[in-house]
């Protein structure tokens, strides 16, 4: 998959100029790499910055970082691929990752996935159908004294059981009506 680039108008840098794309949110990921002096062992710094811009990295993401660093594109999916808070796919407007750590998992982390799964019909690592909620899990999320942990749009939630994590999922759902959270952080983030 070939990436397109415009000339570089004079007296302009590599991270001035406009993303042909026009999306403002590669103006994030350029800063990063401009700060980084396009370095090419800030991949992961690089990847995290696209990832919050837009949510996901996608396959045109990885395409244009690996074309920035100058680094194979499978070098940079290999990465992408290798860490877990990595995702590849769209999220939904919601995001709950269970850790299924060895202390949660002895707390039954497992139970809470699965009760999640059973409720939204979706397995870990997939979205509903609408869009609204993702389900993940994670590997020891280094809060291991409050397992078993759930990670809900961010908060870090301690001694969940698999009724209180359906209750704050179903809040959680019932209280989004205004519109994406990730677009308005997107926004929020310029
Ligand atoms: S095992 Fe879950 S936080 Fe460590």
């Amino acid at each position: 998959m070939a990436v397109q680039t415009k000339p570089i108008p004079r007296g302009k840098s590599r991270a001035d100029a406009e993303h042909p794309s026009g999306d403002p949110r590669f103006s994030l990921i350029d800063r990063t790499l401009k700060r980084f002096q396009y370095q090419q062992d800030a991949l992961i710094e690089v990847l995290h910055t696209a990832q919050e811009a837009f949510g996901f990295l996608s396959d045109d993401l990885l395409v244009y970082v690996a074309h920035q660093l100058k680094l194979p594109q499978s070098w940079v999916y290999g990465v992408a691929t290798f860490y877990h808070f990595f995702t590849l796919k769209p999220q939904g407007q919601h995001n709950c990752i269970v850790c299924m750590g060895t202390a949660c998992y002895v707390k039954r982390a497992a139970e809470i996935v699965a009760a999640v799964q059973h409720e939204y019909g979706i397995e870990a690592g997939e979205t509903t159908a609408d869009g609204q909620l993702s389900l993940s899990t994670a590997r020891c999320l280094g809060s291991c004294g409050l397992a078993p942990v759930l990670v809900l749009d961010g908060e870090v939630l301690p001694r969940e059981t698999p009724e209180s994590t359906l209750q704050r999922v179903k809040e959680r759902l019932a209280s989004v009506t205004n519109g994406s959270g990730r677009a308005q952080q997107a926004e929020a983030n310029g």
